[in-house]
């Protein structure tokens, strides 16, 4: 298990250009969550819950990984398992910054894959609109594809390793996160060591948990951030 966890929300991908939810002008503004993000979404609004996935599916081709994930691929090269990368991000900017999607624990889904509504089959789709895949059809079990992506209310698999990566986490990095839908204090307390990027305070994070709080964008806090870790796991 990794020593270093590297917790990350919407933030660490703004600065590519990517909206985060609930900043103003963040994308829950703009849609209802309960429309389209809601365990009950596909059958109450299916075509407007795929229209929204579609959508940002394809906005994430023409996105790139910034200085922030770049600097994280560099980190996980050089310490390799003593760093675990996870994220609630959707988007695919890590992998593009190089780091292997195995390495990277996506909690809430992943953009670019659909899944079988039923068999659970998983297809990789890139930057497609669902229905331009197979007509939006399993090609195992011809049931209806769905994105892979876990909306409010549903299960969220992933969860599992982010508990077994905290159980023997030292170092906790949180950037990026309001800490709304995860809590970050409890990981924070039971750390070692904690630092905390954010633009602003949050009102569900305790900064006083952390070792150490960077309230500033995440480009311009990453190097001392990597510099601490090196420094860790020197
Ligand atoms: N650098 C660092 N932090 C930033 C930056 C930046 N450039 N821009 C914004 N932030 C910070 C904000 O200060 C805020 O604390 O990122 C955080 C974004 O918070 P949210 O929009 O709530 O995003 P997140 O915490 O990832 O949301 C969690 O909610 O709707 C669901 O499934 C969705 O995974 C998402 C989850």
């Amino acid at each position: 298990m990794a020593k270093v966890v590297i917790f990350s929300g919407a933030g660490l991908s703004a600065e590519s250009g990517l909206k985060t939810f609930r900043d103003s002008g963040g994308l829950w503004e703009e849609y209802d969550v309960n429309v389209v993000c809601n365990h009950d979404s596909l059958e109450k609004n299916e075509a407007l819950t795929l229209e929204f996935y579609d959508k940002r599916r394809r906005e994430l081709e023409f996105k790139a990984p910034n200085f922030v994930h770049r600097k994280i691929f560099e980190i996980k090269e050089e310490h390799g398992s003593s760093v675990a990368i996870i994220t609630q991000n959707v988007d695919n900017l890590f992998e593009k910054a190089g780091i292997d999607n195995e390495d990277v624990i996506h909690l809430h889904g992943f953009m670019p894959e659909v899944r079988c509504r039923s068999c659970e089959g998983v297809f990789d789709i890139a930057y497609k609109k669902i229905e331009e895949f197979k007509g939006g059809i399993c090609p195992n079990c011809s049931s209806k594809l769905r994105p892979n992506i876990v909306f409010f209310g549903e299960s969220a698999p992933m969860y599992e390793k982010l508990s077994q990566e905290l159980s023997d986490c030292e170092f906790l990095v949180v950037i990026g996160t309001s800490g709304e839908v995860i809590s970050v204090n409890g990981m924070a307390k039971a750390a070692k060591y904690s630092i905390l990027n954010n633009l602003e305070e949050s009102e569900s994070i305790d900064d006083t948990l952390f070792s150490k709080v960077l309230y500033r964008k995440a480009t311009a806090a990453i190097d001392e951030i990597a510099e601490k870790i090196d420094e860790y796991l020197k």
